[in-house]
């Protein structure tokens, strides 16, 4: 690459990762050329739209700053595969859901018809980067599927997973509390290596950037969501005892998130994590622990998983139990159904299961959300039962039983509940499975209360 053309980067798979991820390095590093390219036809014409297909605050202007500049996206994998010096793989990495290891391993069938693509159309060496979280040791089988090729070609497998959140996905990406990139540590590893620490190095720090081996970094990814999805488990399960101790989750979260050993991030009772990683990396780990034999292991990870399905579960027994043990034709307000605030991702939202679990015993559900309503209708499709998508929070409250909050939107905070309160069904109850509203206000105003990990504030 110590041509005068700029280097050409491409990026397989203009998803949630690879859109933002590529925008962001087209933006600071105008001497490339970035090309971003996707099978869904669809999901690239959004991407060269005005509206792009992914909701994220600050990325409508990242794209505006670089698209037609250096930022290109494009239907044509065949031309982009050629024209490219490194190729990023970002697409997607589901948990698999037929034979060996279904609902646990991942399925690795869009990652390996990329590689094939990636040898198909290549005639000149390449360096391909492993964006997209995989099972530990990957690259081994990415590098024997590339360097069987007849040419002579060589291709240099990389792995540099990504640690941006939805949401906050641009500030991760131009601020990133570090970049990891890993790979073989012979000299053509290690350059390979070098290549894409400089991109990064126009814009990140370079003591934020740790360099490791490709084992070391493909593991690093699956542990750090496995951590952080350990922590909401950690703090749902005590939720449950403050519940029946009086107790308060939020007050035990401070207490013990001032100690620095422990820190005060991610320790946020609530009514279970989702997203689209949490879960399949967690699983995926524990098909990778027991494949080595290391079922205590397997065990301890899978637990966090268990925990999560068992917080929201417990989301929907608490609203039966105190709706007098039926919700059968009460109508039952969701309040957010992205999976976290300021994104339109519903993907493994805890939501789904609370509609889910409150549509088999029989209540009419009406979900309203700020950004998720096209994604919460596609989740919800072939469900049975009574559900209305309804965008106006007030008209999704008027004539309900009770309000759940599943996702944190700041803009539930600052509603008129005197106004809801008037419009809804007595008694009026809210189940707040995000602890972000004023419980002492909503008692007042004659809301029975329920939050996570909190007494009730009942007026009964
Ligand atoms: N979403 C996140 O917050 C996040 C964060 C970090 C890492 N990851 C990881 O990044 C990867 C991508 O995640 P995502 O959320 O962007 O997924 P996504 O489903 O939004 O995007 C993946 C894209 O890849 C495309 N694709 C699949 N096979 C292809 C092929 N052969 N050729 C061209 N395009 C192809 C799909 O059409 C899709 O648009 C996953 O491995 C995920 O675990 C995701």
């Amino acid at each position: 690459m110590g041509d005068q053309r700029p280097t050409n980067i491409l990026c397989i798979g203009a998803g949630y990762v690879g859109g933002p991820t590529m925008a962001v390095i087209a933006a600071k590093c105008p001497h490339l050329k970035v090309t971003v390219v996707d099978v869904n036809a669809e999901r690239i014409a959004a991407w060269n739209s005005d509206r792009l297909p992914i909701y994220e605050p600050g990325l409508d202007e990242v794209v505006r700053q670089a698209r037609g500049r250096n930022l290109f996206f494009s239907t044509d994998i065949a031309t982009g595969i050629r024209e490219a010096d490194i190729i990023f793989v970002s697409v997607n990495t589901p948990t698999k859901t037929f034979g060996e290891g279904a609902g646990c391993a991942a399925d690795l069938q869009y990652w390996e018809r990329t590689a094939r693509q990636i040898l198909a159309h290549s005639t000149r060496d390449k360096i391909v980067v492993e964006k997209s979280t995989l099972p530990v040791r990957t690259a081994e089988a990415m590098e024997r599927i590339l360097n069987s090729n007849g040419q002579g070609l060589r291709f240099d497998v990389v792995s540099n997973p990504e640690f941006l959140a939805e949401g906050t996905a641009i500030r991760d990406l131009e601020n990133p509390d570090r970049v990891l990139v890993g790979s073989r540590e012979t000299p053509e590893g290690v350059r390979a290596r070098r290549a894409i620490v400089d991109i990064y190095a126009t814009w990140v720090p370079r003591e934020r950037i740790i360099e490791s081996n490709l084992w070391s970094s493909e593991l690093s990814k699956l542990t750090a969501n496995a951590f952080l999805a350990q922590r909401i488990s950690s703090i749902n399960s005590i939720s449950a005892l403050c519940e029946r101790t009086e107790a308060d989750i939020d007050e035990v979260a401070y207490a013990i998130g001032t100690d620095s050993r422990i820190g005060p991030r991610f320790l946020k009772a609530s009514v279970g994590f989702g997203g689209s990683c949490f879960k399949k990396d967690i699983l995926n780990l524990v098909y990778i622990c027991r494949s080595y034999g290391l079922h205590e292991v397997a065990d301890y990870w899978e637990s966090v998983v268990r925990i999560n399905e068992w917080q929201q579960s417990r989301f929907v027994r608490t609203i039966l139990a105190n709706l007098f043990n039926t919700v059968a034709g009460k109508r039952i307000a969701l309040f957010g159904f992205a999976f976290k605030a300021d994104t339109g991702d519903t993907r493994e939202s805890p939501g789904i299961a609370v509609a889910r679990q409150l549509l088999e015993e029989r209540a009419h559900v009406v979900i309203t959300d700020p950004q998720a309503l096209d994604n919460a209708r596609q989740e919800l499709e072939g469900v049975t039962g009574s559900v209305t998508f309804e965008p106006d929070p007030y008209r999704a409250a008027e004539g309900a039983h009770a309000i759940a909050v599943i996702t944190e939107w700041s803009l539930y905070k600052t509603l008129d509940y005197a106004r809801i309160f008037r419009s809804m069904e007595k008694p009026a109850f809210v189940f707040d499975g995000r602890n972000i509203l004023d419980r002492e206000a909503l008692f007042a105003l004659g809301f029975n209360v329920f939050a996570i990990g909190k007494k009730p504030l009942k007026h009964f």
